[in-house]
């Protein structure tokens, strides 16, 4: 079954050396009483507007450290980052998804980020080049991003537009056909996640069941239509045209079988007395 925990804030880091070293760098980011030195205070988080610390602080625990091989979707993902509309980054950080462990990170939605803090987050993930301007010097209020070709390179890179046959990121508008998505699943995802999505069995463990009450209460189906489209590569599932442990005459998955996919799994959700609809 496929596990998830969002609760602690590394998947990897739970070694004896790795609490101590945890508890070092806490150590040092206390203010000492007896030893003032502002030069050393840190940043004041709401004005901290480098990536690393922003993505390091508030998302990896869950997306992974280099954005890849966390519990969450995985941000560092080349179709991921070229499918997505910025709007819809900006939307699912300002907001995030109810009912699932996404939450909301604005300020003006009771989280910790401010507005320009997103938008470096967005800028970053979009893989747009962009610029700060920092009024606060000046003594005005001022501080804005811009995008600028110039300006600083996001750290995973400038990404690819995607293109036109890739299967837009968006919900489609209408239903989907969930007969038609049991057969589509049957030949591009049985061979791994087992018949309905009930997992495979080897050595003795049942792996990859997707057909699970607790795993399909906590994601929505733009997630589920996602992680179709891109797979995930960091965990060895293959994106929607990608044919490895798929039957041997697969043609790349249409908008429209992924829309009735997304359907099939909406079914197993409605159909299992936890879910959380
Ligand atoms: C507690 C865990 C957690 C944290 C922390 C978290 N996320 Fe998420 N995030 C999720 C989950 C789970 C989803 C998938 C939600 C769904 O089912 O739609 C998600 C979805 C997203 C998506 C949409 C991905 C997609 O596939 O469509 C984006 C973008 C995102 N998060 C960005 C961020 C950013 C940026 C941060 C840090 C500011 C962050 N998240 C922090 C758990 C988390
Ligand atoms: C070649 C094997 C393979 C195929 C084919 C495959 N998957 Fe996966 N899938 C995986 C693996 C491996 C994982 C990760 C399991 C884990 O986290 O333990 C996964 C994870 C998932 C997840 C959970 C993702 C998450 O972030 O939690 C969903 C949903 C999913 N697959 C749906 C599908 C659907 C629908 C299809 C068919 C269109 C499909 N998969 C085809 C191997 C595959």
């Amino acid at each position: 079954m496929i596990a998830r925990s969002f609760k602690s804030g590394s998947r990897r880091c739970l070694s004896p050396l790795c609490v101590v070293f945890a508890l070092l760098i806490a150590g040092c980011n206390a203010d000492l009483p007896g030893k003032p030195n502002p030069k050393e205070r840190p940043i004041p988080a709401e004005k901290v507007l480098a990536f690393d610390v922003l993505y390091s602080r508030n998302c990896a625990g869950c997306h992974g450290k280099d954005g890849k091989q966390g519990p969450a979707p995985p941000l560092n993902d080349p179709l991921f980052r070229a499918i997505v509309p910025a709007d819809e980054l900006e939307k699912v950080v300002s907001q995030g998804r109810p009912g699932t462990p996404m939450a909301a990170f604005a300020h003006r939605n009771g989280g910790s980020l401010t507005a320009v803090q997103v938008q470096v987050l967005v800028n970053e993930i979009k893989g747009v080049r962009y610029r700060i301007v920092d009024e606060r010097a000046e003594g005005k209020a001022n501080v804005d991003l811009v995008a600028d070709d110039e300006g600083i390179m996001p750290k995973w890179g400038a990404v690819a537009p995607a293109a036109p046959s890739i299967p837009s990121y968006g919900l489609a508008k209408t239903n989907g056909n969930d007969a038609h998505g049991a057969e589509i699943f049957a030949q591009a995802c049985a061979s791994c996640h087992g018949n309905n999505g009930k997992g495979v069995v080897k050595d003795g463990k049942r792996l990859n069941k997707i057909n699970d009450p607790a795993f399909l209460a906590l994601i929505s189906d733009q997630a589920i239509r996602r992680i179709i489209i891109t797979g995930r590569l960091d965990l060895k599932m293959p994106d929607y045209s990608q044919s490895q442990g798929r039957v041997d005459d697969f043609q790349p998955l249409t908008s429209t079988d992924i829309t009735d996919l997304v359907a099939l799994l909406a079914s197993w959700r409605r159909a299992s007395p936890t879910a959380a609809e």
